[in-house]
């Protein structure tokens, strides 16, 4: 199941193999900003030929229910801009029905409520057609534009992770936090 989901300012949808070229400079342009936030790249991780088989890659991953990975694109925008990412990872079926929740924004529109939009549109995907329970987001503990954001969209901290990811060259402690989808009902997924 692969989502387009649509908010008043922006589109969320995964870049087709031919906007390669979109993601690596979203990814150029925010270097300095994400690498604080983000595991370390892999290598190529800033060329074209890495993200065409990567999005080929997270198609498959996707098809087989295991991930859902948003670029974020202005709506209406005359030139397609990627300007933000989420990622659904991890997803665990069977008696969990939880995933990974991570997220990234251009540096240059931080402080104008784009993330929170497009993660509640994200939140409402998961929780209904994707019909998870639970979402969990880690973030490290001086990482306060995250964790106010988490805080407003709901999650509660439920633990604190030592040495938790490999992040800017070390390992980095993570508090945890999570979110709970009070509506969630058995259906067939559940089985
Ligand atoms: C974490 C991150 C996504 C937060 O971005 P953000 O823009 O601060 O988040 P929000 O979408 O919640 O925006 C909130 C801000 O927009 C303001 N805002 C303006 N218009 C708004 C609107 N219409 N609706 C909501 N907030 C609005 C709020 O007042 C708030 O401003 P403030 O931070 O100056 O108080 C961003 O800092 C980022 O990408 N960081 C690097 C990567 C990262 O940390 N990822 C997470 C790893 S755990």
């Amino acid at each position: 199941m692969r989502p387009r989901l649509e908010t008043k300012r922006l589109v969320l949808r995964l870049a087709e193999p031919l906007e390669a070229h979109l993601v690596v400079d979203y990814l150029d342009r925010n270097r300095a900003h994400l690498a604080r936030w983000e595991p370390d790249p892999p290598p190529g991780f800033y060329t074209e030929a890495y993200w065409r088989e990567r999005i080929h890659q997270l198609r498959r991953e996707e098809d087989e229910g295991r991930l859902v990975r948003v670029h974020m694109f202005e709506r209406g925008a005359r030139d397609a801009r990627v300007v933000g990412t989420i990622g659904l990872s991890n997803i665990v079926r069977g008696a969990f029905h939880n995933a990974h929740l991570g997220f990234g924004l251009d540096g240059a529109l931080e402080g104008h409520g784009y993330m929170r939009e497009a993660l509640e549109a994200m939140i409402e995907y998961a929780f209904g057609p994707l019909e998870l329970h639970r979402l969990e987001a880690n973030h490290q503990p001086h990482n306060l534009r995250s964790a106010g954001l988490l805080r407003r969209l709901g999650f509660v901290p439920t633990g604190y992770a030592r040495d938790y990811l490999h992040i800017d060259g070390t390992w980095r402690d993570h508090v945890q936090t999570a979110l709970i989808n009070d509506r969630w009902r058995k259906s067939s997924r559940s089985s």
